[in-house]
């Protein structure tokens, strides 16, 4: 398989060819941003009578939409609580990876009851048809070939993965109050996603999702950026608002590699940013992740990524037997798992760390809870390079 037919392997965990800004360019902009900062300065003057006019807040001309957010007032006792009914999901596919991966999706997909589609970068060949229940629906994405910025385009994959947040939009369905992006490898724990951002209020603007575990990822796109593959939730008024601004986001951001990294910095210039949820789990480690599922925080376990890049999360079962596992676990008790709960038997000495539903360590002597609390290191650092002859092997026997 080539990088060009998978649809996430690259995706934001890696830097890819990351320019820097050449020092030429920084002078000029630096130049350029005292002329701006004139400008605002004339024009703050002006405005007096609204200070928190948009095109003073933002980097270049923008218009909220008429029903903004910021002039809402929302009244919560008037809203049902927000239900799996109100999520639409948004996983991102290929033909190519959809053959093994979509296991991946079936294990927390619920027929019927989840809402959202697959998003491919084809019609469905008859291999794939007719096309299974027990699967979310499919889309095709919009051709971004038409767009008038694709020659410009550095990595057209990840604008057709970006992309497909107008295409849920353009969708149209209805009673929609968050929409999730996330992978075809990643697990999400729905009815966790439906608590937590039952907290949110939903008819504000809100971009909701995780950084990676490695910090290398981090600094090389940005700490305030959601990890798509891992899944970020958007309220639904601020996917309306961006269905209107996406098409400029990629004219402005053509040369950028990761649609995650071309999101976040959309989203920034239109003054959102990034609210962290601790369960939603990029996993940007290799091998044996189970020492960083056992001192999981006790915040819910919201979603895992990168199923195909470790291990299987249970010894002696394959990938698909681990995750059906884990669910188990998940369809009795989905709100604690995999939160660590430490304790101590001072008779004895003992000390007992248990992650719910995954796994329970007892040590025999005292250990305090600030070293349990830090993940055994059972696990290999991130390395992209690594991931890549990985998956190369997997897709070349066909696992
Ligand atoms: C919100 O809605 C409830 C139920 O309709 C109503 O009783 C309450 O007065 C409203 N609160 C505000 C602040 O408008
Ligand atoms: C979710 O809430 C809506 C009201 O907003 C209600 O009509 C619907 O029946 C609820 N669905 C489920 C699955 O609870
Ligand atoms: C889902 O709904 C459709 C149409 O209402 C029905 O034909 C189908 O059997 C349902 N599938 C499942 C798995 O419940
Ligand atoms: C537990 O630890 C304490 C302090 O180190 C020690 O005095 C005590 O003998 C130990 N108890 C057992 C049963 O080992």
């Amino acid at each position: 398989m080539t990088p060009s037919n998978d649809s996430t392997n690259s995706r934001s965990s890696v830097l890819q060819n990351y320019r820097a800004l050449p020092l030429g360019i920084l002078g000029r902009s630096i130049a350029v941003s005292g002329l701006v900062l004139l400008l605002f300065y004339a024009f703050l003057s002006k405005s007096q009578d609204n200070p928190f006019s948009d095109s003073v807040n933002l980097p270049f001309h923008f218009q909220w939409p008429a029903d903004s957010s910021s002039t809402r007032v929302h009244n919560t006792t008037m809203e049902s609580p927000t239900n799996i009914s109100h999520i639409g999901f948004i996983v991102i596919s290929s033909l190519n990876s959809w053959r093994w991966r979509k296991a991946y999706i079936e294990s927390w997909w619920r027929p019927n009851v989840t809402r959202g589609y697959v998003f491919m970068d084809k019609e469905p060949t008859q291999e794939f048809l007719p096309w299974p229940a027990s699967s979310p629906p499919f889309q095709v994405n919009a051709d971004i070939t038409k767009l008038r910025v694709f020659p410009r385009i550095a990595n057209p994959l990840q604008v057709r993965m970006f992309h497909s947040l107008l295409d849920m939009y353009r969708v149209g369905d209805k009673d929609l109050r968050w929409l999730i992006m996330c992978d075809d490898d990643s697990v999400m724990f729905v009815d966790n996603l439906v608590e937590v951002l039952g907290k949110y209020d939903h008819t504000k603007y809100q971009y909701i999702g995780g950084i990676s575990e490695c910090v290398k990822s981090n600094a090389d796109f940005s700490f305030d950026m959601g990890f798509g593959g891992a899944g970020y939730a958007v309220s639904y008024p601020f996917a309306q608002a961006i269905s209107t601004k996406l098409d400029d986001c990629i004219e402005r951001y053509p040369y950028l590699w990761v649609s995650d990294h071309m999101a976040q910095s959309c989203f920034a210039d239109l003054g959102i940013a990034l609210s962290i949820e601790k369960g939603i789990h990029q996993i940007d480690l290799h091998g044996d992740i189970s020492g960083f599922l056992s001192s999981h925080p006790q915040s819910p376990l919201l979603t895992l990524h990168h199923f195909d890049t470790i291990d299987p999360i249970f010894p002696k079962m394959d990938k698909f037997e681990a995750i059906r596992h884990i669910m188990k676990a998940a369809k009795v008790d989905q709100s604690r798992l995999a939160q660590q709960t430490i304790c101590y038997q001072r008779e004895s000495n003992w000390s007992f760390s248990v992650s719910w539903g995954y796994s329970a360590h007892i040590y025999e002597n005292i250990i305090p809870r600030s070293i349990l609390r830090k993940p055994l290191e059972t696990f290999r650092p991130w390395e992209m390079e690594r991931s890549r002859s990985i998956l190369h092997v997997q897709h070349t026997v066909g696992v």
